[in-house]
């Protein structure tokens, strides 16, 4: 008889060849993980590309059908409306965000009208309607979270209005799901949903999408309201206040440089869990890939993937479109 030498177990026999790599895989990306951002502007006939966010695009209304056909076509199931209004439709307290008449509000509307397929989650935030670019009301350059909480309500009942399925608070103001939470319910939006940005970090992260919203605060920055990058024991307060206050879905965000808050979150909390692959992570992909250091989808889909492997339920991501294409071919 043959002597077995070390090792007994070889890791590499699961590994042999596609077919058994397939059936031992632990997770999987799919198109049903995606949600695609839109940038929706007023004008006519504008299909604009962002600079630093080469591919994603400022869309006029009437560019919405195209993209909604497009997202239907590929069977991204969601999307999420950020509109970006004109600077004339910005003030300090931001109350353009809760016109009925407003872009965001007019987009929701617009998608609506054309299908009840997707799932349309909004924005909920005053960055861009407010003339100082903070998420918040101001008095003498400080964000007033309770004064706020009133202004995000009513953002959220305009959107709910338009038609939304969800929608998605991004002010980091303490007591902004209960806010948002009782103001549909007392006006009977009791079926439309929450997903909460719970754990928003102070990022950096975050600079190409401002260039995109124009929403740069004139003054200071917002580490008064969003989380401090260094903790985590932090997001799980976030997480279980929002959970309390009424949120359906919560989130992290942004994903890349939190694996370890996303896999915290999905290992003690049973909520769906939505993770934002953030404006600078797509950016940095875009760019590496531009100058030829890295191949732009096998990274796209190990970074997506490597977000399902962390416990996320579903990715907010511009790569949306593109990694459906990738997926299908292979
Ligand atoms: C609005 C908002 C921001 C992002 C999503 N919603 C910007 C910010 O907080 O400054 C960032 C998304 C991205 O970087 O892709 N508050």
């Amino acid at each position: 008889m043959r002597t077995i030498k070390y090792p007994n177990y070889r890791a590499r026999r699961t590994r042999a060849k596609n077919s058994i790599r397939n059936l031992v895989r632990e997770n999987e990306l799919t198109k049903n993980d995606l949600i695609h951002p839109v940038f929706v502007v007023e004008g006519e006939d504008i299909k604009r590309e962002i600079p630093s966010m080469p591919e994603v695009y400022h869309l006029s209304l009437d560019n919405l059908e195209s993209e909604v056909e497009d997202l239907l076509e590929l069977g991204v199931p969601g999307l999420v409306v950020f509109g970006v209004p004109d600077s004339e439709h910005r003030c300090p307290e931001g109350t353009k965000a809760y016109d009925s008449e407003g872009i965001t509000q007019r987009a929701i509307r617009k998608i609506k009208g054309l299908t009840d397929k997707l799932t349309v989650f909004s924005d909920v935030c005053l960055c861009t309607y407010t003339s100082h670019g903070h998420c918040g009301s101001v008095r003498e350059e400080r964000v007033m979270n309770d004064r706020t909480l009133d202004l995000l309500a009513r953002i959220a009942l305009s959107h709910a209005e338009a038609g939304a399925d969800f929608v998605a608070p991004s002010a980091m103001m303490d007591g902004q799901v209960r806010a948002i939470r009782s103001e549909l319910e007392s006006n009977d939006f009791e079926n439309v949903g929450i997903m909460s940005y719970s754990a928003k970090y102070h990022s950096n992260f975050y600079g190409p999408f401002r260039d995109a919203a124009d929403s740069s605060p004139d003054f200071g920055d917002r580490s008064k309201y969003q989380m401090d990058p260094p903790n985590h024991k932090e997001a799980l307060r976030e997480i279980e206040l929002d959970i309390k206050e009424g949120a359906d879905i919560v989130m992290v965000k942004p994903a890349l440089a939190y694996m370890d808050v996303i896999k915290e979150v999905s290992e003690n909390c049973d909520h769906p869990l939505a993770v934002y692959n953030v404006s600078g992570e797509y950016a940095m992909i875009k760019a590496a890939s531009e100058k030829g250091w890295v191949k732009e989808e096998a990274i796209m889909l190990e970074t997506l993937t490597g977000f399902k492997r962390a416990g996320a339920d579903m990715i907010l991501t511009y790569y949306a479109k593109e990694a459906v294409e990738c997926l299908s071919e292979l």
